[in-house]
């Protein structure tokens, strides 16, 4: 079943003074039931504005999304944003912060801190649930901004860089937690990346965009997590043949991208 649909979509962001900024050039592409597209491509190609058309946090200039046959025409709990900076309430613990959006919909009290302790206890931050979320760790921070978007039980996670400001180690424990939260609650996810190992790794789908005007330049299908689900051998899939193949392939896109080498 198709879920997510992104029909002609382009965006042109106007610039006093001068040309408007063409960020997306008729995009075209669908997210289907369970899975997990990663976006790569390099800086300015136009990731984030294609997650922000998705979030509703703006209009495409042309085109249509539609999530569930429903045009996306704003924000909506049936998608949650995981961002970078995981954008927490300092002052707010760990247990209020995952359950902020539930308060926000008019949840009581006890059916958002039920609701909200799953997902802590998903993200294995159960001891840390009275605690203040600067007293935490950038790794421990991401997994309540994680935990946090999925309180509204979206059918689509939205997730822009959330591992980019983590040191190799608990990224990479990051990376295998959230392929397993992806498993276990069956959302669909769109995770933006600069990490071609990282992309390779968790998506069931790669799209490769190039820059101006951003587009989709290549689309591959990914058996790395299917892989990692039946050995659980994160090291030895990064390490193997097939897997180092296919990022030279997608290193010399993207490089060939950076050097101006337009397509068009
Ligand atoms: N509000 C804006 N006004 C004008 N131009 C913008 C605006 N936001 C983004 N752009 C431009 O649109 C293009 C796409 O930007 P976008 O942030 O979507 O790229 P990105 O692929 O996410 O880049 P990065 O990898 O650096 O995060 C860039 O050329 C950017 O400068
Ligand atoms: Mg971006």
């Amino acid at each position: 079943m198709t879920a997510l649909a992104i029909r002609n979509a382009s965006v042109f962001y106007p610039v006093p003074g001068k040309p408007s900024v063409h960020a997306l050039k008729n995009i075209n592409f669908e997210i289907h039931e369970k899975e997990f597209v990663v976006a790569l491509g390099a800086s300015g190609c136009g990731k984030s504005t294609l997650l922000n058309l998705i979030a509703g946090f703006m209009a495409p200039s042309e085109g249509e999304i539609s999530l569930n046959n429903r045009i996306i025409t704003g924000p909506g709990a049936d998608r949650s944003v995981v961002f970078q900076k995981h954008a927490l309430l300092p002052w707010l613990n760990v247990l209020d912060n995952v359950a902020f959006g539930l308060k926000i919909q008019g949840h009581n009290k006890e059916k958002r801190e039920k609701i909200a302790r799953n997902f802590i206890a998903l993200l294995g931050l159960e001891q840390f649930e009275q605690s203040a979320t600067y007293q935490l760790s950038g790794g421990m921070q991401q997994r309540v901004g994680i935990a946090r978007a999925l309180t509204s039980d979206p059918d689509i996670l939205l997730m822009d860089e959330p591992l980019g400001a983590l040191d190799a180690l608990t990224r990479e424990r990051a990376q295998e937690l959230i392929l397993k939260i992806w498993r276990n609650t069956g959302k669909m996810v769109f995770f933006i990346t600069h990490s071609v190992e990282e992309a390779l790794f968790m998506g069931t789908k790669l799209i490769v965009m190039s820059p101006r005007p951003g587009r989709i330049s290549h689309v591959f299908d990914l058996p790395f997590s299917q892989r990692y689900f039946e050995t659980g051998n994160a090291r030895a899939i990064k390490a193997s043949a097939d897997f180092i193949d296919l990022r030279e392939k997608i290193l010399q896109i993207i490089f060939t991208d950076e050097s101006g080498d337009e397509h068009e």
